[in-house]
């Protein structure tokens, strides 16, 4: 048996440290030497960022906080791959260092972005013939990767949104007087995440009364005019938009007011304002009080509030990445396949990861209502099993519990 290496890559989720202990767990218990970790991904490995994970995982209560800890242990990275064609150098580099560390598998915890990299690797792993095997293992709150039911972080992310939307609705109705709280919702170009806030409507909660998605069109002028519908009829009103709203011409609405600068390695733009540009423009034509709300980084890292479900999927998906690697397969992600709702059920596969690289997978169009202003329950009976069951926190001194990697290069 020879090493195994594990990296994290794009944006963080609270349950991504649990598909590392699952990496780390089954490669152990399936007799693999040493466990590296690359520090910030793809781009720790180059650098020679590698640590071993043994020297940092070594009780069961490290395991035990490392699944409690939200974003990712081994830090990550927004890094693309150059083409093979014309960027050997790049390759050859790879190649040597996971030679030298006697690697077998290479297992990359990521979303569609992060894909790529094993597409890439395993593209040119082909090309060479290296025994080395690739396997991704799916991650991101967006979920919007492709042929999975769904991914491991957007469960957590999911029962996080809908449990402060909850929150923010009971704030909202304090007052006699009116207040319009906007509440901005991660996902890019996907509407999953801000379908969640459909969730918070039950017998102890009004629910939100529009949700805007980014598989629709967004009109300002009309948004504007229905607030000033509903200020007629309605003391709060609380409106859940997707970060990833775009106009008609096809600018995000994010940009309207302020210019978007930073665009990461895979083109991405970063969207953020959406709620403080709407919330403005509310104030502006009726003068009332209105609150922008930006849920960001709170929504993927809120580990005090992880669904066990989600938890217990992250890492059997981490499992079945060194099972499929074990059994000699390479180029593949592993996906979820829900084979039944009631009770809920999902089964680990595998799928080519060409399917899965770069592709984003949009709310169909049949669970979003006619006027693009609400989702349809199908939506939320959909996303009701991913947030079920709880984890409790190790808390101490009033708080909970994380760990920490220490590193810095002289480590190396
Ligand atoms: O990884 C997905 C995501 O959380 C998106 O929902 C969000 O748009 C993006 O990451 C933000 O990325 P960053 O942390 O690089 O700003």
């Amino acid at each position: 048996m020879k090493n195994i290496i594990v990296g994290q890559s794009g944006g963080p989720t609270a349950v991504i440290n649990s598909s590392l202990l699952g990496v780390f767990k089954t490669a152990k218990d399936r007799g693999a030497d040493t466990v590296y970790g690359m520090v910030h991904g793809i781009k720790g490995l180059l650098d020679g960022d590698i640590v071993d994970l043994s020297q940092r995982i070594k009780t069961e209560l490290d395991m035990d906080l490392l699944k409690r800890t939200p974003s990712s242990f081994l830090g990550s990275c927004r890094y693309k791959l150059p083409d093979i064609k014309g960027h050997e150098e790049t390759y050859e580099k790879i190649f040597k260092i996971l030679k030298e560390l006697d690697i077998c598998a290479f297992f990359y915890i990521g979303g569609n972005d992060s894909m790529d990299t094993i597409m890439r690797l395993t593209d040119y792993g082909n090309k060479i013939k290296s025994p080395v095997r690739f396997i991704g293992v799916p991650k991101t709150i967006d979920n919007d990767l492709a042929i999975t039911d769904h991914t491991p972080g957007f469960g957590s992310a999911a029962k996080y949104i809908a449990a402060t939307t909850k929150e923010i609705i009971r704030d909202g109705l304090v007052y006699d007087y009116p207040v319009v709280s906007v509440i901005e919702v991660m996902g890019r170009n996907a509407g999953w995440l801000t379908a969640a806030t459909a969730l918070a409507k039950g017998e102890d909660c009004e629910g939100v009364d529009e949700i805007y998605l980014p598989e629709r069109v967004f009109d300002v002028d009309k948004f504007v005019e229905r607030m000033g519908e509903r200020l007629k009829e309605n003391r709060s009103i609380v409106v859940a938009v997707s970060e990833g709203v775009k106009v008609a011409d096809g600018r995000y609405v994010c940009e309207l007011s302020d210019h978007v600068d930073y665009v990461d390695a895979f083109g991405h733009k970063q969207l953020a304002g959406t709620a403080r540009f709407l919330a403005g423009k509310v104030a502006e034509k009726y003068g009332v009080k209105t609150r922008a709300i930006e849920l960001s980084s709170l929504q993927r890292c809120a580990a005090h509030i992880q669904a066990r479900i989600d938890v217990t999927e992250a890492f059997n998906c981490g499992g079945a990445a060194v099972k499929a690697a074990f059994e000699g397969k390479t180029g593949l992600v592993i996906t979820l396949n829900r084979i039944s709702d009631d009770p809920y059920m999902c089964i680990a596969e595998e799928a080519d990861v060409h399917k899965i690289a770069n592709v984003e997978k949009k709310v169909p169009s049949e669970w979003i209502t006619e006027d693009g202003t609400y989702v349809k329950s199908e939506l939320v009976h959909y996303i009701m099993p991913l947030i079920q069951a709880e984890i409790t926190p190790l808390w101490v001194n009033g708080l909970p519990r994380h760990v920490r990697l220490h590193y810095a290069p002289k480590d190396r």
